[in-house]
Parts: structure tokens; C-alpha cells; sequence
């Protein structure tokens, strides 16, 4: 409904892993090419699984920003902040709380399971029930319309959109809309209110999801819009309310999936990791030390790269040719574990040499990421408080 904007976020883990580079940021870079861009840490919702951990929080925060900046996330290009200095989010966040059915919460797959994974978490607590609305409420404060996001973070952006729905049902009614929206539909001017016309009884008569498309995207192109008609006119399309909180949709890149140094998924927590601003020795000593396949106990037994944690390290880093010489190698014993395991060392390092470099200025000018994502901060705050003008608006929360 307005500009494409993309939003994604974080939990502040510390620093990063290859698994965070080849699995979000490395997209994140490919999206601040060509969208606007808005990436945040999320520290409160770091306290709905660890309330009692607060003190290692913000230290967990700059290493992360060091990283993401490392990595080249570009300030001038994307909008970097951090959560709980957009006190914003807390207001819509409360604000949506009063609308979300518990049921929904309860239900959302991830409550349970982590229930059952975090057993040592204290999990039965209002704001861990509340994450996907906390979660909500970070989304629709920017109306942003795509938020890159892995498999497992799915069912929470279902219901950031339901939450949407609901709130535009709820606060999107107006008396008079009809009329309202009709005089909206004059003021695109005759040929633009003819083709509005024409796709919205496409639409609403014939069910054709291009004709919404169309309108929508005539809508976009339309920059001399009044706020409140733009949200009627988009309103219009679908039912009799004016649209206040666009829904976002998940964006789903295929990424690569780093698996950790034992086969497991790669996490600090399970000591499996190699993170992205780790010393070219140390990389070594990981990767040479690592797992293979458990058949190759010999340099003269044959070995399997489908049951090898080295070989997804391969799919990632290696040339076609490379992957070719590891699986002759590897199922000939032609190759021995080691010179199997020296491409993907070269190549890891090789990959973390640019990034080890330009996090070493953020290290020796911390000034200068304090600045960056005090601006950020400033930018985020100021999108937050337009929608949140609206929507104490919509609400009857206006007091000025
Ligand atoms: N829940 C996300 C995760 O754990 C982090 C997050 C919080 C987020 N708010 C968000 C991601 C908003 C995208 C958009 O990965
Ligand atoms: Fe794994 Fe390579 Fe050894 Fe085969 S040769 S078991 S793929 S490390």
C-alpha cells in the first residue's frame, strides 16, 4: 500500500556465525540493493525466553552490529536500530495485545515446541506467550510489505497478518465510508476512476486476484494521494473499511543451510559454530578436527559424502569441480580426510578476510557504530510515530 519496504530482525545472540551469514545476511545484503531496508535487533525479544540474562544483552547487541556492518550492511542503504530505543514498538504492541485472541497465540507451533525444547527456560510467562505479537507489532509499525525470514518464523508472520486484518476490520470503520471512498475514487481523476471501477467490480464480482493486483499497483502509482484516502481506496478493493496496518508477507529465499562443525545445526550455544570473525588459525584447527563420515575410520576405507558434515561445506564453497574430486576421492579413498578438508579451509578464510578487516575499524572506533545506530534509531522512530498517529487516530486515541 505504500512504498515496498523490507523489515527483518534479529534476537542479539552476539556475534555471528557462518550459519547467520549464509542464512540471512547474505540476503539481507542482496535486498538493501534494491528496497529500502530496515534491520534491527530485537533485545525484547530476547528477554521472553531469557528475562534472567538481561545484563549480557546490549554487549550482545554492538557485537551484532559489528557483524551485520561487517558483513556490509551499508547504513546509507538500509535503516539499522535497535528495538527498545523505538519505544514505539511497546505502544503497538499493548495496542494489538488487546485484539489477539489468546487462542491464536497458544496455537502458533513455535509456543509449544520451544516449551518442550527450552526445558531449562522459564517459558510460562505473558511475554513469551505475546512474542508473535511483539513480533507483530515490529512489522506493522513500518507497514513494511516483506519480511525476509527463515521456515521457522512462518507461523508468526501468519499472525502479524491476522492481527492486521483484524485491526483494519476493527478500526477501519468509519461512518460514511461508502460515500468517503467514493468521493476518493473521483479525485484519481476520470481515466484512473474508470479503471479503479472497472478492477474492483472485477474483483469483488468475479473473484479475479489479478484485478486486485492491478488496482493495488494503480493505487501505488498514484503519488497525490490524501493518507486517508489512499487507505480508503485500498479498503475499498476488499471490503468497507479503510486499511490502517497493510498485510506483510514472508519473503522465503532460498538460503544456504551451514551445518555446524558436528552435523547439528549450527548454534554458539552448542559449541559447533565457526564464527565469521574467527582467526584463520583457529578456522583451521575447527575444520580439521571436525567429523566426517564414520566409515572412513582408515585413509583406506571408502567414505560416503552424504553421510559427511564436511560435504555441505563443500556444496557451499567448492567449485563444481572441486565437488566432483571430493565425491571420486571420497568413495575411492583416492583422497584423504584432510586434503578433502583444505578447499573449504582456504575458502572460509578466504570469505572472512574482507569481513575481519572492516569489523577491525568498528573495533578500534566504537564511536562510530554508536553513531550509526543512533541515526538508525532516529529514522526508525520517525516512520514509527506516522503509523502510530494513525492508529491512535483510527482508534479514538487522539488527544490533541
Ligand atoms: N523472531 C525473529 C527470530 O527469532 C526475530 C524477530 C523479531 C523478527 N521481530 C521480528 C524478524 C520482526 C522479522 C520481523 O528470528
Ligand atoms: Fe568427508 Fe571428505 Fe573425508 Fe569423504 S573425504 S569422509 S567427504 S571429509
Amino acid at each position: 500500500m505504500f512504498a515496498d519496504r523490507v523489515l527483518s530482525g534479529m534476537r542479539p545472540t552476539g556475534r555471528m556465525h557462518i550459519g547467520h551469514y549464509h542464512g540471512a545476511l547474505k540476503n539481507w545484503l542482496r535486498l538493501q540493493e534494491e528496497y529500502e531496508c530496515l534491520y534491527f535487533a530485537a533485545d525484547w525479544h530476547a528477554l521472553t525466553t531469557h528475562y534472567d540474562a538481561s545484563e549480557s544483552i546490549a554487549d550482545s547487541v554492538w557485537e551484532m552490529m559489528i557483524d551485520w556492518l561487517a558483513v556490509g550492511i551499508n547504513p546509507s542503504r538500509a535503516t539499522l536500530f535497535i528495538q527498545s530505543r523505538v519505544p514505539e514498538h511497546a505502544e503497538l504492541a499493548l495496542l494489538l495485545g488487546m485484539i489477539a485472541p489468546v487462542g491464536w497465540l497458544e496455537r502458533v507451533p513455535t509456543y509449544k515446541d520451544q516449551q518442550q525444547k527450552l526445558v531449562d527456560r522459564d517459558l510460562s510467562n505473558f511475554g513469551f506467550l505475546g512474542y508473535p505479537v511483539m513480533m507483530s507489532a515490529d512489522i506493522l509499525i513500518y507497514r513494511a510489505n516483506m519480511v525476509p525470514v527463515g521456515e521457522d518464523q512462518v507461523s508468526h508472520i501468519e499472525v502479524t497478518r491476522e492481527l492486521a486484518r483484524r485491526f483494519n476490520h476493527i478500526y477501519g470503520r468509519e461512518p460514511g465510508f461508502e460515500e468517503k471512498a467514493n468521493v476518493a475514487v473521483k479525485k484519481l481523476g476520470s481515466k484512473k476512476a474508470r479503471r479503479y471501477a472497472e478492477l474492483r467490480t472485477a474483483f469483488q464480482e468475479k473473484g479475479d486476484a489479478a484485478a486486485l493486483e492491478a488496482a493495488k499497483e494503480l493505487l501505488n502509482e498514484t503519488q497525490n494521494l490524501a493518507l486517508g484516502d489512499r487507505e480508503r481506496l485500498f479498503g475499498f478493493l476488499e471490503g468497507a473499511h479503510r486499511v490502517i496496518l497493510p498485510e506483510p508477507q514472508p519473503l522465503l529465499t532460498a538460503t544456504s543451510k551451514v551445518p555446524g562443525l558436528d552435523g547439528q545445526k549450527m548454534s554458539k550455544s552448542y559449541g559447533n559454530a565457526i564464527m565469521l570473525r574467527e582467526d584463520p588459525a583457529s578456522v583451521t584447527r575447527k575444520i580439521r578436527t571436525m567429523q566426517t563420515d564414520p566409515a572412513r575410520a582408515r585413509r583406506t576405507d571408502k567414505g560416503d559424502p552424504g553421510r559427511c558434515p564436511v560435504w555441505p561445506l563443500h556444496q557451499i564453497y567448492s567449485e563444481p569441480a572441486t565437488c566432483d574430486w571430493v565425491v571420486k576421492g571420497c568413495t575411492t579413498a583416492g583422497i584423504g580426510c584432510l586434503d578433502c578438508k583444505q578447499p573449504v579451509i582456504d575458502a572460509i578464510i578466504a570469505e572472512q578476510e574482507p569481513i575481519r578487516e572492516r569489523a577491525q575499524r568498528y573495533l578500534d572506533d566504537p564511536t562510530l557504530v554508536r553513531n550509526i545506530v543512533a541515526d538508525g534509531c532516529g529514522r526508525a522512530r520517525e516512520l514509527a510515530e506516522e503509523t502510530m498517529r494513525d492508529v491512535r487516530e483510527a482508534m479514538g486515541l487522539d488527544y490533541s
